[in-house]
């Protein structure tokens, strides 16, 4: 696509029909003229994560994949599996567009002074519907990239920072000194590691693979534990004792490994504590937050942790406005300054928005695998 100012762009759209079948297509729409508090971002740089998949992919068989369409405009079609469509009613028949986060630059401004401020800048947005060429956005929605900065590497600006720097605001706002977190190989873990080891906490790593230990010990984590290994229970449970973790992060969000952490926080704190026995185990409180579902699994667990404990959902967006809007620009400016260090992310390939919407590709950045997020860049 060449630079010159456009005055259309390409949107994905993602569309759960009533004939059970998932239908992904590109639509061409105006760019609108901003208002004099907006401006038109060209998007250069938007990840595939798994908040985006799941409502791009609405739990589609990927093995039943047809394309069709054209080069230019693609479409994509795979059926969805019966016990999936219950959840997806609300969705039926609608055309809608997809991408939480990406980064691009300011092409076309409003007449205010904030907008016109930005003409020229690169910029990331949280944003929704951001699988598109162009996006009209509030300017105070741009967060501006520090000099030298590209798209690609500001594209994760929000998502996976914010969900860190939340956890560990969360874990200090609840009266915890250190934590658990699952699936700690992901890029979100990656960049909690970071972020407690620049910060002074303590972070135990759960993993499932030894390639993945290798990958945080690498970055230089204390504490990582292997789901896979024989002797899981015992590492976690003394790694827990080390470090104090009583709050844990748990991104597979089904399955047994909430209920094992706190297991193994209640034996941890049985060796700390050193108490007399209790019917109802210690005192200290336990907290496990799910934040994740890369289990598909309903979560399961025997209740061996003692009475003081609790389970629930953990949720970006109500924790931001929960935190009120001077606490999140500070920390949108602690990611903005960090954003080639603590939270840096990686990419494995860069993909244009019709190439998004091929079977293989579609299949290569379903699997949510380590070290595979794709990248999506809608100027190519
Ligand atoms: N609640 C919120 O507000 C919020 C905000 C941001 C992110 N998240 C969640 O954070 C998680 C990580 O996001 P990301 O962008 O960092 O992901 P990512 O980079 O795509 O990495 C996904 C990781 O999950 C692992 N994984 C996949 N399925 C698994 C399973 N069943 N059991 C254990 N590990 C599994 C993968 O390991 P393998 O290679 O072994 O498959 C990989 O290391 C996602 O679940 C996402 O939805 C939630």
């Amino acid at each position: 696509m060449s630079n010159s100012i456009s005055r259309s762009g390409l949107q994905l759209r993602s569309m759960v029909r009533q004939d059970a079948m998932l239908e992904l297509s590109l639509v061409t729409l105006a760019i609108p003229d901003p208002a004099p508090d907006e401006v038109v971002i060209r998007v250069e740089a938007t990840p595939l994560n798994p908040s985006d998949l799941a409502l791009l992919l609405a739990g589609a068989d990927i093995d039943t994949a047809q394309a069709s369409g054209t080069v230019d405009l693609p479409v994509f079609t795979a059926s969805i599996p019966n016990q999936a469509m219950g959840a997806l009613a609300d969705r039926l028949n609608k055309s809608l567009p997809v991408g939480n986060e990406g980064a691009g630059v300011v092409i076309r401004v409003g007449s205010s002074d904030a907008a016109q401020a930005l003409l020229g800048k690169t910029v990331a947005v949280l944003g929704r519907s951001m699988y598109a060429q162009y996006r009209c956005v509030p300017a105070e929605a741009c967060l501006v990239l520090p000099e030298g900065t590209t798209a690609a590497q500001g594209a994760s600006c929000f998502i996976n920072p914010l969900t860190a720097l939340g956890m560990v605001e969360t874990m200090r706002r609840e009266g915890h000194s250190a934590l658990v977190h699952t699936a700690a190989a992901s890029s979100l873990g990656r960049m909690l590691n970071r972020l407690c080891l620049r910060d002074n906490i303590g972070l135990v790593n759960i993993v499932r693979k030894v390639e993945q230990e290798e990958i945080l010990r690498a970055d230089g984590a204390m504490y990582v534990c292997n789901s896979s290994s024989r002797t899981f229970l015992r590492d976690l449970t003394q790694a827990i004792a080390a470090t104090g973790a009583t709050i844990g992060f748990d991104a597979t969000g089904g399955g047994e490994l909430a209920g094992k952490i706190l297991s193994c926080m209640e034996g941890a704190l049985k060796l700390i504590e050193k108490e007399s026995y209790s019917f109802y185990g210690s005192m200290t409180h336990k907290q496990i937050y799910l934040y994740g579902r890369l289990d598909s699994r309903p979560v399961n667990f025997t209740q061996t942790f003692g009475m003081a404990w609790g389970m629930g959902g953990w949720l970006l967006t109500p924790f931001l406005q929960k935190m009120g809007p001077a606490a999140v620009q500070k920390l949108r400016e602690r990611v903005a300054q960090e954003v080639n260090t603590t939270f840096a992310s990686q990419f494995s390939k860069e993909i244009s928005l019709a190439q998004a919407l091929q079977p293989e590709m579609i299949a290569a950045y379903a699997k949510n695998a380590t070290g595979e997020k794709y990248l999506i860049n809608p100027s190519i």
